[in-house]
């Protein structure tokens, strides 16, 4: 029916498996909630509802601990009575403890959680243990990072920004919905994954943003938030003191500018008490900037940042500032430098509490980037990666495409700054430079969609975002294994099905859409859906092909093109400056080379293109068949829906086959080995 796929992950079907039941079987069926607020109260009802579930226990709730076995949920000030010495013992606050100890003759499951949002976390673990049969009930874990937030593009007319799964869940003409449900469950669904705040509104935002009625209105959302530990946090316009505040200026170094976002920031604390801070897209795609009054980022960011201090609210002001009127013939042009030229000589000048929100690779989520180099220039800095659950140049969530191997690529890079270690991972967790406030960032865009996404296989990626901030450690097998369990059950045969289907699908979209580094081939200028090869060059944007007759790809050597490469530490720069060991899948990001130029592998870069389109197209074609395989081991709902999505794929993989080799063999009119092109 029409709800089918609202609870994702969290079915909390019963566990079949003797040996599992054999096991958990001593489980208690007494829930001692000992902390007395909404969100310990959300812990303990989740508790019951999951063993409900699973195992079938019928529970009682309890506030005080009598002498039976029993769950005693809290914090370490809470469970202090009950075991003497426990606030001696360092629980990080969003680190959490579930641990089985002997108290006489009883035992107690204690899930212990540094705040009450971290006893969520603890429960959802351990019946994400249970569900996936994981004999290891107990662990101690703390996230990796402070920063795991979503952000929606969800515009005041609940049309969402790139979204592909309906509607807004929390706007709709003009104003904040009146039913919040799914805004709640949404709070669930990223609480179970550990994800703690969430921007509501588009990075593009809404001018009206920050008057006093939306806020009261955001206040709604934030409330319905709050139970399950998410902060909320607001994506604002540097133009407000001016467009709301009527302020002649929204120059950043102005004292009359600088007062109204205090002012401004205080009435939001009133509101809502837990805010968690601002995004800003500034100088960027159109959008009111400091550069309008030849101020710098960190000029406009330290201002807002003054104004959330006193309440520890942080500004994730976004690195993704670019000029996209580029001059197209200028062959030393290149967007990928503008994060790096922007901001590199900045470091340093931010207040503690700003982090530089920037996008994994240089240019715009693209199917395969390098990352971007901006991270090893920011050593005094917090960072955020920023990363897209919400398919826009993956294929929108009609094609299948499991992101979690491309952001784990993007994570293990190591940038070899100050010619150490520093993968991207280490940089945004603040280990590499020891910075105290990094992490994740997704963009996501659920909607009103039952299933959130639309495609039942891309939950698979918000899961995974979550998982991956938690601990950016996990691989992407243990991830997707995981996932698969929780989301289709334990059965062997659909288990291995799914997720070989998943961990391919990123490789396999590459395969038949932008090979080589060169960029998604979609339409650039408009919904970014489909081949659009021609439509990236000759244009402001900066995606380019630099396609001809001869050969396609930037030069952004340092010897000879637009010098981006220099903008990596050295030993990295050496290794992409080089046609010799730049990596094939990185080969015309980084070069401009001959079609007859010679890969790693052997072959012609445009025997390759060939032959990557023909071999995706042809591994597309073989998901609905392997799906199949699992009729009548998943329910009739979910069976045929993501069936038809991939038929459906296995058809648009087509299309993008003959699209791109047709296109790259009329423009070098060199046939393919195989006589596959050129004869239609
Ligand atoms: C992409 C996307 C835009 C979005 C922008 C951003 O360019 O197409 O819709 O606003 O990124 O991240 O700011």
């Amino acid at each position: 029916h029409a709800e089918t796929g609202a609870e994702a992950w969290l079915r909390y079907e019963r566990v079949a498996d003797p040996a599992a039941l054999q096991r958990y079987h001593e489980l208690p069926s007494r829930i001692v909630q000992l902390g007395e607020n909404p969100i310990a109260t959300n812990a303990a009802v989740e508790l019951a509802r999951g063993l409900s579930g699973e195992l079938g226990l019928q529970t009682q709730q309890a506030t005080t601990y009598g002498t039976e076995d029993a769950f005693v949920l809290g914090t370490p000030a809470e469970l202090t009575n009950l075991l003497p010495g426990e606030s001696q013992r360092q629980l990080p606050p969003e680190g959490f403890r579930i641990a089985r100890e002997r108290m006489g003759k009883h035992t107690l499951w204690i899930i212990e959680g540094g705040t009450p949002p971290a006893e969520l976390f603890a429960v959802f673990r351990l019946l994400e243990k249970i569900a996936t049969l994981n004999p290891q009930l107990e662990s101690t874990e703390a996230p990796s990072a402070p920063v795991r937030w979503v952000n929606q593009w969800d515009n005041p007319d609940g049309s969402i920004e790139r979204g592909y799964a309906g509607r807004s869940i929390f706007f709709d003409a003009s104003h904040v919905r009146s039913d919040l449900t799914r805004a709640a469950e949404y709070a669930r669904l990223l609480a179970s994954v550990g994800i703690n705040g969430c921007t509501v509104n588009n990075v593009n935002s809404d001018l009206r943003t920050l008057t006093p009625e939306m806020l009261h209105e955001f206040a709604r959302i934030a409330d319905a938030f709050r139970p399950w530990g998410v902060r909320l946090s607001l994506s604002v316009d540097l133009s407000s003191p001016q467009v709301v505040g009527h302020l002649p200026t929204f120059d950043p170094l102005d004292p009359t500018v600088a007062t109204w976002w205090q002012k401004k920031v205080e009435e939001i604390y009133t509101l809502i008490p837990d805010f968690g801070g601002f995004v800003v897209k500034a100088d960027s795609e159109g959008r009111a900037g400091p550069s309008q009054y030849g101020r710098t980022p960190s000029q406009a960011a330290n201002v807002l940042a003054r104004a959330l201090q006193p309440h520890h609210g942080v500004v994730l002001y976004r690195g993704f500032v670019y000029n996209h009127h580029l001059d197209w013939q200028d062959l030393k042009a290149d967007r990928a430098r503008a994060g790096y030229d922007n901001f590199a000589s900045l470091d340093g000048t931010f207040e503690p509490n700003v982090i530089i929100q920037v996008k994994h690779g240089p240019i715009d989520f693209q199917i395969r980037e390098p990352v971007s180099p901006l991270f090893a220039a920011l050593q005094h800095t917090s960072q955020a990666i920023e990363v897209q659950t919400t398919q826009e140049y993956t294929g929108q969530q009609r094609h299948m495409v499991f992101l979690i191997p491309m952001w784990k690529t993007a994570l293990d890079t190591d940038l070899r700054a100050q010619n150490r270690s520093t993968p991207v991972k280490e940089i945004v967790t603040g280990k590499s430079f020891h910075q105290p406030l990094g992490g994740f960032v997704s963009v996501v865009n659920v909607g009103l969609d039952a299933n959130w996404l639309h495609h039942p296989m891309a939950m698979a990626n918000l899961y995974g975002f979550g998982r991956l901030a938690w601990n950016p450690d996990l691989t992407s097998e243990q991830i997707i294994n995981e996932w698969t369990r929780l989301t289709f059950g334990n059965n062997p045969k659909v288990v291995d099905t799914v997720n070989h289907l998943q961990l391919d699908s990123w490789k396999v979209y590459e395969q038949y859409t932008g090979p080589l580094g060169i960029g998604t081939l979609t339409d650039i200028i408009g919904v970014h859906y489909g081949p659009g090869i021609e439509s990236a060059e000759r244009n402001g944007w900066g995606q380019w092909l630099r396609a001809d007759h001869n050969g396609a790809g930037m030069d952004r050597t340092v010897a000879t093109g637009t010098g981006f490469i220099g903008q990596y530490p050295p030993e990295l720069a050496r290794v992409y400056e080089s046609l010799t060991t730049c990596p094939d899948e990185l080969l015309l990001f980084m070069h401009h080379v001959h079609y007859t130029h010679e890969l790693h592998t052997g072959k012609t870069v445009i025997q390759h293109i060939y032959d990557s389109h023909y071999e995706g197209a042809a591994t597309a074609a073989t998901y609905a068949p392997r799906w199949e395989s699992l009729h009548g081991l998943v329910d009739n709902q979910r069976f045929g829906e993501t069936l038809k999505l991939f038929q459906y794929q296995a058809g648009h993989a087509m299309v993008w086959r003959d699209a791109v080799s047709e296109w790259f063999f009329h423009l070098s009119g060199i046939p393919d080995a195989q006589g596959r092109v050129g004869h239609h």
